[in-house]
């Protein structure tokens, strides 16, 4: 009888343990919210209907990787995990068998997050539906392959550690530096990236190529930077993809529709109170302009094919046709981003409160390299504008990096 009683007190004591450590319907809510402004899904779903399954591929200079199972299947997802095994997992790359990721993973970034948003991350996680799917090996150039090698990479450059609010700034700063530095993991796309893959944090957000495209410059840069974007254009753009100077493509407009587009006016504001702070990290380049033959040449083109929609004067309409006069993004030193869109077209990302599309026709068909190189030239040099000079090589790269998808 008394053993029952013990059994029977023990048992509701666990029941009561497991009832209090139940995580509350707000903090699945505020797990939700951070999982959004990480974009995990945007690397942790590959297929819609399985989200947070894995399988997605994700190409790196290195070779391909494959993101893991998040779901909380037991045998292939992280069901089984301890906190501390996935606290870990996001603070310092290391996996619960001890081996190291590879920073693919943003782990780099993420290591800024406090344990506690780590926790309501993987509350959230834990309600989603359990999905089988076993992770896939990365498939990595020689000696990449071998995980031992991170560690090494880890001692060269990462630093682990929180997020070091500055009290000399206000809360909107510090959470908007919490945002793009660690969770956003913004530069793991704007930063440039040394021989190994690892961010040149003296050149923080000054701009960087991904996947074809070009991640422009997030700094205080005039030409090439957000000097000339207030804080409410750049709050227009991470919530709606777009504003009066410019249209989120590419990778961006991924983004945005999985991530800052779902942020609340408070943390997009404070990312922009934030990136305003930056101050250019890197000197412009002094730029000479084409010669007149050049000029001239990319004239006709724009002249016949783009003034439709973008204007003799670039206006364009805002929000509509992105205007190109004093466009950053147009004058950046690499031109991938603009190569991407003239060869490619785009339609243009639609988000709650910007739901209209609109469409840019591509040119890869009906233009040559020097016609492509030429338009590109003009219009990253006309009113007022000021671009390195473009290349039909570099268009005939452009095109290669299309065809391979990459
Ligand atoms: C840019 C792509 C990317 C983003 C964004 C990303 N991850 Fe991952 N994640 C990866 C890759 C790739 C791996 C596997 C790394 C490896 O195999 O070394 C990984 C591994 C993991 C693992 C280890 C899983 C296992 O089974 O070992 C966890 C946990 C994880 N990610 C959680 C998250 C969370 C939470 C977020 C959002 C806050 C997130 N990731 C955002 C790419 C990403
Ligand atoms: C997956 C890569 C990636 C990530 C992560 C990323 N960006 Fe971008 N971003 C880009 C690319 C590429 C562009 C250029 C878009 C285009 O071609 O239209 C861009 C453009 C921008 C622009 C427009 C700048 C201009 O001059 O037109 C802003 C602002 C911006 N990103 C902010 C952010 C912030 C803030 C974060 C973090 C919360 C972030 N980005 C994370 C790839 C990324
Ligand atoms: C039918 C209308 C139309 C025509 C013609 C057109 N464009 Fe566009 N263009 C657009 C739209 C719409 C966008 C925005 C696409 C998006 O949202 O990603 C755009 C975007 C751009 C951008 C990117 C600007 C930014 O900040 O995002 C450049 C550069 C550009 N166009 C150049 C050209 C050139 C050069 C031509 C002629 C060869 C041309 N366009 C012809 C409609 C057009």
């Amino acid at each position: 009888m008394r053993t029952i009683l013990a059994v029977i007190a023990l048992c509701s004591a666990v029941a009561g343990a497991a009832l209090a450590a139940e995580p509350s319907p707000e903090l699945i809510a505020y797990g939700k919210a951070l999982v959004e402004a990480g974009d995990c899904a945007g690397c942790h779903t590959a297929d819609p209907a399985k989200p947070f399954a894995g399988g997605k591929r994700i190409d790196t200079p290195f070779g391909a990787i494959f993101a893991p199972n998040l779901t909380p299947d037991r045998d292939t997802g992280i069901g089984a995990w301890r906190d501390a095994d996935f606290t870990r997992a996001l603070r310092y790359g290391i996996a619960p068998d001890g081996s190291n990721y590879y920073p693919a993973f943003p782990y780099p970034y993420f290591t800024k997050m406090t344990k506690d948003d780590t926790l309501a991350i993987r509350a959230y996680l834990a309600t989603l539906a359990p999905v089988a799917s076993r992770n896939k090996p990365p498939e990595l150039r020689w000696p990449f392959g071998y995980r031992g090698l991170m560690r090494l990479w880890n001692a060269m450059y990462f630093k682990p550690g929180l997020f070091e609010p500055d009290q000399s700034k206000s809360a909107a700063w510090n959470r908007g530096g919490y945002l793009v530095t660690g969770l956003g993991h913004c530069g793991a796309c704007h930063t440039p990236k040394n021989y190994f893959g690892a961010d040149r944090d003296a050149q923080a957000l000054s701009g960087n190529e991904v996947g074809g495209w070009f991640a422009p410059r997030l700094d205080g840069a005039v030409r090439t930077g957000l000097k000339s974007w207030s804080e409410e254009d750049i709050a227009e753009y991470l919530q709606s993809g777009r504003n009066a100077k410019s249209h989120a493509g590419g990778p961006m407009a991924e983004v945005v529709v999985n991530s800052t587009a779902k942020m609340s006016d408070a943390d997009v504001r404070a990312i922009a109170i934030y990136l305003k702070s930056l101050p250019s990290t890197r000197r412009e380049t002094i730029v000479t302009p084409p010669d007149d033959a050049e000029m001239k040449a990319g004239q006709a083109v724009y002249a016949k094919l783009c003034i439709a929609c973008h204007e003799a004067d670039g206006s364009g309409a805002p929000r509509i046709y992105p205007p190109l006069p004093g466009n950053a993004l147009l004058q950046s030193n690499n031109p991938s981003s603009t190569l991407r869109i003239i060869l490619d077209g785009a339609l243009t990302v639609t988000t709650p409160r910007a739901p209209n599309t609109g469409e840019m026709p591509g040119y890869a068909k009906q233009l040559s390299d020097d016609e492509i190189a030429a338009v590109t030239n003009y219009i990253r040099n006309s009113w007022g504008n000021a671009g390195l000079l473009v290349t039909p090589a570099q268009v005939a790269r452009a095109r290669k990096s299309q065809a391979s998808g990459e």
